[in-house]
């Protein structure tokens, strides 16, 4: 089995955190190995949001089903599912443009969930563990809000990252 497999094969979803923050250098690492990630038409309908703020993280802790170890955990990402920056372009150079429909809608979710994906993968090459959130998609009109989203664009994925703490790394995955 090659590396990669392996740690396809080996990963498993982190929920406590060893108190170590992720260095600048392998965060930037992680997002741009999402970017990097195939997209529909080369269009990257998505939009990446990187959550710093305690107070947010804590907000989103308690909005996603009370879980209390997105507050702790050292990155946040969301993965935005964004028609509105290609929307906001085409009104720029069309008189009449029409709305995006569900096509559209779905293939920006693609996007987003496929850059997610390949953020998890990153992070584990490096030893940082994540676990994906689906309560910001369930209670997806409080996020829209929370994160003053335009109409066009909607939270497809919340992953949480960190380095495991040792429980964690005995913690065995069924
Ligand atoms: C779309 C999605 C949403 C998820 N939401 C949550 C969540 O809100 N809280 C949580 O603790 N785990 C969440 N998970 C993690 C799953 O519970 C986990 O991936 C699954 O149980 C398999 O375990 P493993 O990742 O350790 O292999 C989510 C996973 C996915 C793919």
């Amino acid at each position: 089995m090659n590396q990669t497999v392996k740690e396809l094969m080996e990963r498993k979803s982190v929920r406590v955190y060893k108190e170590q923050q992720i260095e600048q250098e392998k965060k930037a690492v992680i997002i741009e190995a999402a970017l990097q990630a195939p997209t529909a038409g080369n269009m990257t309908l998505y939009s990446i949001i990187d959550v710093t703020d305690p107070e947010l993280k804590k907000k989103l802790s308690v909005t996603c089903d009370n879980q209390p170890f997105i507050a702790q955990a050292p990155m946040v990402l969301v993965f935005v599912a964004d028609y509105q920056k290609w929307y906001d372009l085409f009104c720029k150079y069309e008189d009449t443009v029409r709305a995006p429909g569900m096509g559209d809608f779905m293939l920006a979710e693609d996007d987003a969930l496929i850059a997610a994906q390949n953020a998890v993968v990153a992070a584990e090459s490096m030893g940082i563990g994540s676990c994906y959130i689906g309560d910001i998609l369930e209670q997806y009109e409080t996020h829209r809000e929370l994160f003053s989203l335009p109409r066009y664009a909607v939270p497809a994925a919340m992953v949480v990252f960190g380095y495991p703490a040792q429980q964690q790394k005995e913690r065995v995955s069924l």
